[in-house]
């Protein structure tokens, strides 16, 4: 049932909500679904269009509620399933959709399978990847595969044997070859979709399946796992079996009006890779992630956007474009020190990155000129909380308030992901900045004490800030971007990104020197000031031919 004509989410701007950090309702220092509630007018005002939630279930927090005990509920420390069902009703009343994020790939080891299979039910522990060790004993691990967050994939139980874990010891790969493991998705699919949610994003969409007989791993360099690495030919990642699973939960979808739609976190090595979780009885969306490894040069974005245009084309999905989300260095940070000529190609860079002081004013603006970027080109785009206030990444978070397990698993070598969710500034009055109704709240991860002047409500008092960019681009979007067609590239200098849509353009000027802009067309939204008839460096601008 192909929808007639474009439909929401083929052209939507949709803000991602990292809840533990994005308002506290109760003053207990994490966020909460009463703290997004009370801010749904600001992302009303933002001009949203729909809003991706990450896990709000029961979790024991091995991994940021990445490991899910059980998926028909909410995390107490966020609320009650009444408070979650209030939100997205009220959402809804703004306007703005609610998609919810599910975890397929793994549960957590306090999930009531897991804990079955530690006991004595028997059948249990094919629901998961248990196995024989290999070596004297068994006592080294069944294969040689390595955990995302480092260290080896597998983890050993009192009997003997092996259960196998992409990511956290706390998150036991599911074995999607049962027929009961699928079952109880897809049940918990139209779960939510009963209460109201209009779709789902899908984590580790590209990891369910395994290659049969979890063979080791050959190639030099495949046993070093990295998310944003995956490569072609891995045993763990992107099997051609998942494609099977997707099409049962489109199925699902199906069943329910209006129409329920699916975005998929699938880290693949290739554009073509990605186009095949797209074929029409598969997941509507994928995220593009090149977009969110591109550096800050004109000639490699201009090759991304062309490259996701035309894997999308291929299967007549929307295009998808990401800058930044909560696994990642925060945008204005990527760009804050000397950009590669390639895309990056680590993990998270933050290895080198701590070598290279780095100067948030140029990162900012480049930020911001991204963001005008991001927001003309046709498709979808994602928003990740924060970005509309140009948040940097907190770097210098001492090491015993780190929360992700990348920092234990790595050996203490990865500072991992916490930097991007440190709780965000609302009011201009020192820490917690509004974050939590109570002043004396405690936040639970520091807030540096400089974010008074990035709070909303100081970016609200300010015509030029991001955040009123952001709500200008936003508002503007619909007329001129939204509808537009096809992106056409115009010749422009080194160093500078230009196209045209419709009846508008867009100029990314990614050098070090100003460029003349065409004296006939006239400046709708910039990035920074001083653009008329030149675009001054690390600037954006829209233009009406
Ligand atoms: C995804 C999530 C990440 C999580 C991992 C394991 O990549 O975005 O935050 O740690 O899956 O669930
Ligand atoms: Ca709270």
């Amino acid at each position: 049932m192909a929808p007639a004509e474009s439909s929401w989410w083929q052209t939507a701007v949709v803000y991602q909500v990292y809840i533990r950090s994005f308002a506290d309702g109760n003053g207990d220092g994490i966020g909460d679904i009463a703290g997004l509630r009370a801010r749904l007018p600001y992302l009303a005002r933002l001009g949203v269009d729909a809003i991706w939630i990450n896990p709000w279930y029961p979790s024991p927090m091995a991994d940021a509620g990445y490991d899910v005990a059980d998926y028909r509920d909410i995390e107490p420390t966020y609320g009650t399933l009444a408070d979650a069902q209030a939100l997205i009703s009220e959402a809804h009343g703004h306007g703005i959709r609610v998609l919810l994020d599910i975890v397929p790939n793994h549960t957590s080891d306090q999930h009531a399978w897991f804990r079955a299979a530690l006991g004595d039910e028997p059948g249990a522990r094919r629901r998961y990847h248990f196995r024989a060790g290999s070596g004297p004993n068994g006592a080294a691990p069944p294969n040689n595969w390595q955990s995302v967050f480092g260290g080896p994939a597998w983890t050993r139980v009192a009997d003997g044997q092996w259960y196998l874990h992409l990511f956290a010891p706390g998150q036991p790969d599911l074995n999607w070859d049962h027929p009961e493991v699928r079952a109880e998705f897809e049940d918990i699919l139209a779960f939510w979709f009963e209460r109201g949610v209009d779709g789902f994003r899908i984590d580790v969409a590209h990891g369910l399946v395994k290659e049969s007989g979890l063979p080791d791993t050959v190639r030099p360099g495949d046993a070093e796992q990295s998310l944003v690495q995956s490569r072609e030919g891995h045993p763990a990642w992107d099997q051609d079996g998942v494609h099977d699973i997707y099409r049962g939960w489109r199925a699902v979808a199906q069943r329910f009006t209006p129409e329920r739609i699916f975005i998929a976190e699938a880290w693949v090595p290739s554009n073509e890779r990605l186009a095949r979780y797209l074929r029409p009885d598969e997941l509507h969306t994928a995220f593009q992630f090149d977009f969110l490894r591109a550096p800050w040069r004109a000639d490699v974005l201009r090759a991304v956007v062309d490259d996701a245009i035309a894997a999308a084309g291929t299967v007549g999905a929307p295009p998808t474009w990401v800058l930044s989300n909560h696994d990642v260095t925060r945008t204005v940070t990527r760009f804050a020190r000397s950009q590669p000529p390639h895309l990056i190609e680590t993990e998270w860079e933050r290895g080198r990155w701590a070598a290279e002081h780095p100067d948030h004013t140029v990162g900012r603006r480049r930020a911001r000129a991204a963001a005008l970027l991001q927001l003309a080109l046709p498709g979808t785009a994602y928003v990740y909380q924060g970005e509309e206030l140009a948040l940097e990444e907190i770097e210098d978070l001492p090491a015993e308030v780190r929360q992700d397990p990348t920092w234990v698993q790595s050996g203490f070598t990865d500072v991992g992901r916490d930097g991007c969710r440190v709780p965000l500034p609302w009011t201009a009055t020192g820490a917690p900045y509004g974050f939590a109704t109570d002043a004396d709240a405690v936040t639970w991860l520091p807030q540096p004490g400089h974010w008074d002047e990035h709070s909303v409500q100081a970016q609200d008092a300010d015509a030029d800030s991001t955040l009123n960019m952001y709500r200008a681009a936003l508002g503007l979007r619909p007329q001129l971007w939204r509808d537009a067609g096809e992106v056409k590239w115009l010749s422009a200098a080194p160093g500078v990104a230009a196209f045209e849509r419709g009846g508008a353009q867009c100029w990314v000027n990614t050098g070090d020197t100003e460029v003349e802009l065409p004296g006939t067309a006239s400046v709708i939204l910039a990035s920074a000031p001083g653009v008329g008839d030149v675009l001054p460096p690390d600037t954006a601008v829209w233009l009406r031919a």
